[in-house]
């Protein structure tokens, strides 16, 4: 598989059209008009993707992941896109089920290529319905993932994005984040950040 060095992938956890799609839409929107990067969406709503069953199917065999669902079809994307963009709504302090399910499925993805992640860059961005509901843990979640998996990992820096993109949707969807300018920011800052590494 080709990596496309210029592609950053949008991954979005919430089973809603609403707060964190918006932000990853933003996102998206926000590198593509300033950084000129190519973007690319996936979200885990409508979409069928099953547990990982820990059958080791993709340990033995090194032919990817034994579940045949929607995960086929990030699957590639991932393997292609240059950046990774995770974003979550906040559950109970901490990313969705829905993007925990992802990355567990991403165990079959390095089972068949140890190198498939060592030349991508990652960040967090992460929605929570109070202003300090879980957002700091989720992003790291996201971020100990990336860091697990050889995904090297950049934030926005001091002064605003220390994680990486934090927002407070106040439980109002896309309507909270659309109103949400200090969110908005940390998504222009961790944004700004991987176009150093074009
Ligand atoms: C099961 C569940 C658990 C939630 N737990 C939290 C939480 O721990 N902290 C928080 O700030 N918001 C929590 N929320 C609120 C959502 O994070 C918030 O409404 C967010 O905007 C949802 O993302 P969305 O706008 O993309 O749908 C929870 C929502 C649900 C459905």
């Amino acid at each position: 598989m080709v990596e496309k060095k210029n592609l950053l992938l949008g991954i979005c956890g919430s089973p809603r059209k609403q707060g964190t799609e918006y932000a990853i839409q933003y996102a998206l929107k926000y590198a593509a008009d300033k950084y000129g990067f190519d973007t690319e969406f996936w979200t885990v709503r409508n979409k069928q993707i099953n547990f990982c069953i820990h059958c080791d199917y993709c340990i033995r065999e090194k032919k990817g992941c034994v579940n045949k669902d929607d995960m086929e079809d990030l699957y590639i994307k991932l393997e292609q896109a240059k950046y990774l963009l995770f974003g979550t709504p906040i559950f109970q302090g901490n990313v969705s089920g829905q993007l925990k399910t992802v990355m567990d499925r991403c165990r079959a993805l390095i089972a068949k290529d140890s190198n498939v992640f060592k030349s991508k860059i990652g960040i967090a961005l992460a929605v929570g319905g109070d202003r300090n509901g879980g957002q700091e843990i989720a992003i790291r979640t996201i971020l100990d993932f990336f860091l697990q998996n050889h995904v090297l990992t950049v934030s926005g820096g001091a002064f605003g994005a220390n994680l990486g993109a934090s927002l407070w949707s106040k439980d109002l969807g896309k309507e909270g984040i659309e109103n949400d300018e200090e969110g908005l920011r940390t998504i222009r800052k961790i944004i700004k950040r991987i176009a150093d590494f074009k």
